[in-house]
């Protein structure tokens, strides 16, 4: 029979961009830690705090007041130490120091490849949580922020539009979501938006332009949705190519920017949050590791780090069907 690893002491740390809802996974993982009789400490700052041996001990009372709070308590980074053999070594010199045994890994893609590659070189067991609000992970159908990014934009393009059917202007809005357009097509289907441009779908601008010109002619107002990471360059270079077609347009463009990552984590984000962290650890002490615990069709799943960033979750088509449907 498989010997299980005996964890006693698991780190919890958030790392990569920062999403709303982070902070009510960092209170799952520590008040079901303390439960299950675990010594729970915080890494500070990302893999940094792990190479740094930047290490806090964690009650449950230390996660009171951070259900409803976004960004992170535990603060975040992109580390280029952990990028390293040697940066790695020092890290699990760390775990070694303190006594840890396991550890819970928020954050996306890149959290989860040094999550892997720290299994593999050491054997460390890691779950790893979906938090970033691009939504681009296998493995979950959503990840932890995505939810509150979204209506946080959808709130914004809103507001945008008012002004936009005040003056009868043309409005390029561009959203975050990296090289995924995850984001964008949610926030374009919500804001009721006539068209949206994404990297995984690239567009002809002829298209649309005959798109702002609606079905029954030219629109008094159009809103345009742009993901960051869209073929054309983003959505300034895209309202100067419709301009060039339609030079007595009246153009505005918005970025809306890191407004999308802060805030109030939404409901559903707290309760993603809340499962995944009791689910991580459990998934530790049941012997798991260099996996990420998602949610996928209600019910709570493991996927191999390698899979959750190996494979592309695709964009739902069906969705940009209704958004052409409903911007006639
Ligand atoms: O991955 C989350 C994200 O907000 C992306 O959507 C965006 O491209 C990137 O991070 C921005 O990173 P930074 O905060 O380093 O500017």
């Amino acid at each position: 029979m498989m010997k299980l690893p005996v964890i006693r002491h698991i780190g919890v740390f958030t790392s990569g961009g920062d999403s709303p809802g982070m902070n009510a996974a960092i209170r799952a993982v520590v008040r079901q830690g303390c439960l299950c009789g675990l010594q729970v400490s915080g890494i500070i700052g990302g893999y940094d705090g792990l190479v740094k041996g930047d290490i806090r001990p964690l009650g449950p009372r230390d996660v009171s007041n951070i259900i409803q709070r976004g960004g992170t308590l535990l603060r975040s980074a992109r580390s280029d130490a952990f990028r390293t053999v040697e940066g790695r070594r020092q890290a699990y010199a760390t775990m070694v120091k303190h006594g840890m045994d396991g550890l819970v890994a928020i954050g996306g893609d890149g959290t989860f490849t040094g999550a892997h590659l720290f299994f593999e070189e050491h054997g460390v067991p890691v779950i790893g949580l979906p938090g970033t609000i691009d939504d681009d992970l296998a493995g979950t159908d959503h990840t932890i922020g995505y939810d509150t990014a979204v209506n946080t934009a959808v709130e914004a393009i809103d507001r945008i539009r008012d002004t936009a059917s005040s003056h009868d202007r043309i409005f390029f809005v561009e959203v975050m979501g990296r090289d995924t357009g995850y984001i964008a097509l949610a926030c374009a289907v919500a804001a009721g938006a006539e068209f949206v441009l994404v990297p995984e779908r690239p567009e002809n601008i002829d298209d649309l332009v005959r798109s702002i010109g609606g079905s029954d002619g030219m629109k008094s107002s159009s809103i345009v949705i742009v993901a960051e990471g869209e073929e054309e360059g983003g959505a300034f270079t895209v309202s100067k190519k419709v301009k060039a077609r339609l030079p007595n347009a009246d153009i505005r463009v918005t970025v809306i920017g890191h407004i999308q990552r802060g805030g109030s984590p939404s409901v559903q984000d707290r309760i993603l949050a809340s499962r995944l962290g009791v689910a991580a650890v459990d998934a530790l002490m049941a012997g798991n590791s260099d996996s990420m615990a998602g949610v996928r069709n209600g019910r709570i799943v493991l996927t191999p780090f390698a899979e959750a960033i190996g494979e592309r979750k695709p964009l739902d088509t069906d969705l940009f069907r209704v958004l052409s449907v409903l911007a006639t």
